[in-house]
Formats: structure tokens, sequence, C-alpha cells
């Protein structure tokens, strides 16, 4: 291998070590994807007559249509800008007091977790996730998440380990601090009250937790509510104080397009 080949490839390298990825990049390629099928379909109309040709339309319309909502809603997490201000507005809306341990529920690449040992140089913080195959796609690995660490220099504050958010592998009462984003909707079973109870099981008295997520209509019957108040109130139940909803939209963070038809906000509270 020539010198300058040798120095590029080092660079690349070291510029791939250096950076954490925290993003969805395989987003971008989905939408693409969806465009350039959209535009082949139409093309194929004009190539066909009759009914294929129909159906050649009809199918290019709803690609479109799919790549167009698909950007509108989940444009934003290809964007560093958007998932910085989410970043630091998630951060604003800690109340804790910094020492002690912190759990991130579905930490995927450590994202959340990371940010909350660097915030708070007293933390030790876990990472839990079950990186199932499907996330994999989006770089959602425990490789992944550590080699993050380690380019933060958090590494010897924040770990990793494979558990489900149905069922925490940690004793009650553990943790001072529970966060998770963008999990909850994603664990498929009908009673989503369940997840609350985990992340307030092993959470101390008097420990925090800030849960950031999608709480749309649809979710929110799968907490077996019928609207945030009824929420707030089953999560008191569960023996929890200081419970509180905010929007996005209502925080000020704005991420554009059509991201608040999922009505992204925060649930938080106190254990009692
Ligand atoms: C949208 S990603 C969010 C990742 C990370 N919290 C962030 O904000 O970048 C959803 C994550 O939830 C994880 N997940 C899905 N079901 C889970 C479960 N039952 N228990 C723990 N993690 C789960 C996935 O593996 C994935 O990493």
């Amino acid at each position: 291998m020539d010198n300058a080949k040798e120095l590029r490839l080092t660079k690349h390298t070291k510029k791939q070590l250096e950076l954490p990825y925290y993003g969805y990049s395989v987003l971008r390629y989905f939408t693409a994807a969806l465009f350039v099928a959209a535009i082949v379909s139409i093309w194929l109309a004009i190539v066909f007559t009759g009914w294929s040709s129909i159906l050649c339309v009809a199918l290019g319309v709803i690609l479109l249509f799919a790549g167009v909502f698909c950007h509108l809603s989940m444009g934003w997490m290809t964007n560093r800008e958007k998932i910085e201000l989410l970043k630091t507005d998630f951060s604003e809306r800690l109340e804790w007091a910094g020492t002690g341990k912190v759990l991130d529920i579905g930490t995927g690449q450590g994202r959340v977790a990371i940010g909350v040992a660097k915030q708070f140089p007293e933390a030790q913080v876990t990472g839990v996730d079950t990186w199932t195959k499907g996330w994999k796609l989006f770089g959602m690995t425990k490789a992944g998440a550590a080699r993050n660490a380690v380019i933060e220099s958090v590494s010897a504050r924040c770990s990793f380990q494979t558990g489900s958010a149905l069922d925490l592998p940690f004793a009650e009462g553990e943790f001072q601090l529970v966060v998770s984003a963008f999990v909850f909707h994603e664990v498929r079973i009908p009673d989503r009250t369940l997840l609350l109870k985990e992340a307030i099981r092993v959470l101390a008295p008097g420990g925090v937790f800030v849960i950031c997520d999608l709480f749309n209509g649809s979710l929110l019957n799968t907490y077996k509510v019928k609207s945030v108040p009824e929420l707030l109130e089953t999560v008191r139940q569960m023996g929890a104080e200081e419970v509180k909803y905010e929007r996005l939209k209502d925080a000020g963070v704005k991420l554009g397009g059509l991201v608040h038809i999922w009505e992204l906000g925060y649930l938080s509270g106190r254990k009692v």
C-alpha cells in the first residue's frame, strides 16, 4: 500500500474511532429507497398499459406518500442539531443531586446513558437493553454503546448490560435516577403499565425518573388509560409523587414537520 493511501486510511479509521455514533442514518436510506421505488413505479406506469399501469400509479402514489410521511415525521432523527436540541432539553429536566446510580432503560447506543454520565461526573451509569436483531440495523449494539462510552471518556463510570425493560435484572431500589428515551412504545405488550412498574421498582425511595417517549392516544390505551391526567394518577398509585407530563411541543422543543403527531413528551416523577 502506498503511503498516501495508508495515510488516508489511518485518518479515516481515526475519525471513526473519535466520533461517537448515536444517529439513525439508516432512516435516511430508508426514506430515499421509498422515493426511488415511487419514481420507478410511476415510470413503470408509463411503460405498461391497462390495469398494470393503474396498479403502478397507485403503488407509486402510496410509496411517495410514505416517503413524505417518513421524512416529515421521523426525518429529525437524522439531524444532528435536532438530536442535540433534544439532548439539551432532556438533561435540563434532570432535577437530580448527581451522586449515585443511574439506569438508562433501552439504552441503544448509550446516547442517554453517556449524556447523563457526562453531565454528572460522580454518577455511576448502567445502560440496559435487549439489543434485538432488528435494532442492530440502526447500529444499536452493546459493543457500539461501549465504544461510544470509551470515545466520550466515561467508560469507567458507564457500563452496559443485556436485559429487558419488562423484567429488569436489578434489585428493588438500586438506582437514584432512572431514565429512558424512545423505548416504551417499542415494547410490544398489551399492558405497558408493567414497564412503568419495573422502572419505579428499581428506584430507591426519593429517586427520580424521566421517561421520554410517545404518548399519543393509541399508546395511552396500552397504559390502560384514556387521558394524560389518568396516566399521571396511575403512576402516582404505583408509589410516585411530583408526577408530571410535558409535551415536547409545550417545552418549546421544535423538531419540525409532523413530529408532534406522535405526542412526544416527558413523563417524570419521584418515588415516594
Ligand atoms: C428507538 S431506540 C432508542 C435508543 C436510545 N434510548 C436512544 O434514545 O438513542 C429503542 C431501543 O429500545 C430497545 N428495546 C426494545 N425493546 C426493549 C426491551 N423490552 N427492553 C429493553 N430495551 C428494549 C431497542 O433494542 C433499542 O435499542
